[in-house]
């Protein structure tokens, strides 16, 4: 299980200042819309200047018709970054033309793509795809695993029904992580890192719980305490 730290943080600099207090870990960055669009690839060199070794996830939730997506996945290649992520719901075309663009990167990017944000409830979600979440993350991991990607993003709860469905190689990246019953804010299907243990997860992600606490870093180096027993 690998720990992944998302820097939602409303500056480059206090990103950068949280990375900084991380950089002895051997964890993974989540880099979302709010640092990327703001500070963009200057960012992700930064990070890598702080510690060459973080591995790096791109979380842009790419969602277009498939040669954007593909012209887009090939940019995100070329930054050097170890992850990004695409939505389930842009289709097997999109899967099938973003992988083929990167099948000639000799060290491509693990791509994952979103099943159902953990955001949602029941109710709300079945408001758009008319499908409970469990079916319907179960039929979005299936396609993703038949069209080549790497795993998927998905809660915690699915994570074991859709290695099943899948392969237990098939990775999944888990946010809504409340290590010690942290507020939920506006996740609704929060779980502890021993349920995503439990639950077989790869990566769960956590924001909020470490860069709102008061020292980040006793906050990481509570969790990999945590992860170490497993
Ligand atoms: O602060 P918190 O721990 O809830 O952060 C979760 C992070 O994971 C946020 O950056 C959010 O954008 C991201 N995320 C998510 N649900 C997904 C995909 C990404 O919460 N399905």
């Amino acid at each position: 299980m690998d720990l992944c730290v998302a820097l939602d943080l409303p500056s480059a600099e206090e990103n950068l200042a949280l990375a900084e207090s991380l950089k002895t870990y051997n964890i993974w960055m989540k880099v979302g819309f709010r640092a990327y669009i703001r500070d963009g690839k200057a960012f992700i060199g930064a990070l890598k200047k702080i510690n060459p070794e973080f591995r790096i996830f791109l979380d842009l939730k790419l969602y277009d018709i498939p040669n954007t997506m593909a012209d887009a996945a090939e940019e995100i290649a070329k930054l050097g970054v170890d992850m990004f992520n695409i939505h389930a719901s842009a289709g097997a075309v999109a899967m099938k033309s973003v992988m083929q663009r990167l099948s000639s990167y000799e060290n491509r990017p693990l791509v994952l793509a979103v099943t159902a944000l953990t955001s949602f409830d029941e109710e709300n979600f079945r408001m758009i795809y008319e499908k409970g979440i469990n079916e319907k993350a179960e039929q979005f991991a299936k396609m993703s695993f038949e069209n080549g990607l790497d795993g998927v993003v998905c809660s915690t709860f699915e994570s074991r029904a859709i290695k099943n469905a899948t392969s237990n190689d098939f990775l999944t990246l888990c946010p809504g992580i409340r290590p010690f019953g942290e507020d939920a804010g506006d996740q609704q299907r929060v779980a502890t890192l021993e349920r995503a243990y439990e639950e077989g997860v790869d990566y769960p992600v956590v924001g909020r719980p470490v860069y709102r606490d008061s020292d980040p870093k006793g906050k990481v180096d509570e969790i990999l305490k945590v992860i170490s027993t497993f």
